[in-house]
């Protein structure tokens, strides 16, 4: 071993990078290597990419050329930066990265990232490494866990991959290409892993996968659904609450649905998407659901659990949307009346069917509808928020605050509730009363057990929220 080396990685996207760049940190700390937050001192820099939108690829190589200053610099103080890049943009561009940026020593696909430290000494000799294959071996039988004091230092709710890749293949996504085929991990590696992070103090797990509630991993008896898979979850000791992202609308099967009913656990919250509230483009990105097909699934996860409160994506300006259609998306916000929602202008992804089309829509146009969806997203969310002052929320405590003396934790409906409270209750489940609403989090004070109302009535809740920076996005 020689000694301590230094680790940075930069995760951009999604909630799986976020996760696949913590297993990377514990499979690299077997190596040897420990975390830094800043790039310049590491003698490994891993940037984790995402290719779902936009110019994804350009921010990369823009964000390679200040690392290549970095580089120079550690060359000129007689030490080797080895520069990796990982993730979607990887999958998609391969060794076209290495080309236009000569400074990269190794590309990494996300079916690979189990064998960084070997792909790390062939780098370190000089050679240029792309690993893009979709290999055999499951990844996850060769990640290291996290260690407890790891496990420790990133807080009391963990994201778990259980699902990765998708099957569903709409026209405007890359997924499908950059992922790979749908795959669910076996029954009991999850429980394995869950046990392991409750047992360090985890108190929320949010499962994860691109299309997690197609989940159907192998378990004792054969193949498990999502629901059941949660039933087992919820027996874990010290495990308060459960979540899951993201759903496709089709996956949404009865036993996930009576899930909501049976699982105190289980949070009444729902990351949705729908995409667009117009049938015609829906089938023009080939969702293989109606909008009528969405609202009764909304309809019935709402009577088997009346305070359920949804999140959505939307992406506006697809290939062909007409006024019309973005007035029938328009009007699903109301309709759903959601929490929250992130929505995004339609971005052509090389080799998807979407970009192909001949009926391509303006910027100016798609600019314009992406301010009016959100303006009407934002009233709802605002809407959500305000109706939950002067309730009484479960808040898990995660962090402390801005202020001393006060802690940040999560509500059911993900919101951020800021309460003065000690340190010592970081982990807890608490009543709060909510007090105020800020744009995006709410405030509120300790509750005494007695003032809390009725679990899960109705009429606690109308309302929902998302605070969508942390929401899950897959
Ligand atoms: N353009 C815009 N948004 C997209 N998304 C996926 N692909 C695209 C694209 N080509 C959005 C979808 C998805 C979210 C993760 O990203 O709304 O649900
Ligand atoms: Fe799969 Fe979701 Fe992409 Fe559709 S939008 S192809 S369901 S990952």
């Amino acid at each position: 071993m020689s000694g301590t080396r230094k680790l940075h990685i930069k995760s951009y996207g999604c909630q799986m990078n976020v996760y696949d760049s913590q297993r990377m940190t514990d499979t690299m700390a077997r190596a040897g290597f420990v975390a830094t937050p800043t790039a310049e001192d590491a003698d490994l820099v891993v940037l984790n990419t995402c290719h779902i939108r936009e110019k994804a690829a350009e921010k990369v190589y823009s964000e390679l050329g200040r690392i290549r200053k970095l580089k120079d610099g550690a060359a000129r103080d007689g030490r080797r930066m080895i520069i990796a890049v990982a993730g979607c943009v990887a999958q998609a561009e391969g060794e076209e990265i290495i080309r236009r940026a000569p400074i990269v020593d190794l590309v990494l696909g996300p079916q690979n990232y189990h064998r960084l430290p070997d792909l790390l000494a062939r780098a370190e000799h000089g050679i240029k490494v792309v690993d893009t294959e979709f290999p055999l071996e499951d990844k996850f039988d060769h990640l290291a866990p996290a260690s407890r004091a790891a496990t420790r230092a990133r807080g009391v709710s963990a994201f778990v991959t259980v699902q990765e890749g998708c099957d569903k293949f709409c026209t405007f996504c890359v997924v499908p290409y950059t992922r790979g085929a749908e795959v669910s991990r076996p029954v009991g590696k999850i429980i394995e892993e869950v046990e392991r992070l409750a047992d360090a103090g985890v108190r929320e797990i949010t499962l994860i996968g691109q299309n997690v509630n197609a989940y159907h991993g192998e378990g004792p008896g054969g193949a498990w659904s999502l629901a059941r898979l949660l039933h087992r979850l919820a027996q874990i000791p010290g495990l308060a609450r459960l979540r899951y992202a993201t759903s496709h609308p089709r996956d949404m099967a009865a036993d996930l649905i009576a899930a909501h009913r049976d699982l105190a656990a289980l949070m009444p919250q729902l990351h949705l998407p729908v995409q667009s509230g117009s049938d015609r483009i829906l089938a023009v990105m080939n969702r293989r659901h109606t909008r009528s097909d969405y609202l009764d699934v909304i309809a019935r996860l709402k009577d088997a659990r009346p305070d359920m409160a949804f999140t959505s994506d939307f992406i506006v300006g697809s290939p062909g949307e007409t006024e019309d259609d973005f007035a029938a998306t328009l009007a699903i916000v109301g309709e759903v009346g959601y929490a929250g929602a992130f929505s995004f202008k339609y971005s052509p992804r090389p080799g998807t069917p979407a970009a192909e089309r001949p009926d391509q829509i303006d910027d100016a146009v798609k600019i314009e509808r992406l301010a009016r969806v959100q303006a009407e997203i934002d009233r709802h969310q605002a809407a959500f928020n305000q109706a939950c002052v002067g309730r009484t929320r479960d808040v898990l405590f995660e962090k402390p605050g801005r202020l001393p003396g006060q802690l940040v934790g999560r509500s059911p409906y993900l919101q951020p509730v800021h309460v003065m409270a000690p340190t010592s209750m970081i982990g807890d489940l608490r009543a709060v009363a909510i007090t105020r609403a800020g744009a995006n989090s709410l405030f509120g004070e300790l509750a005494k057990p007695a003032e809390r109302g009725p679990a899960h009535s109705p009429s606690a809740v109308t309302v929902a929220e998302t605070v969508l920076e942390t929401s899950v996005e897959i």
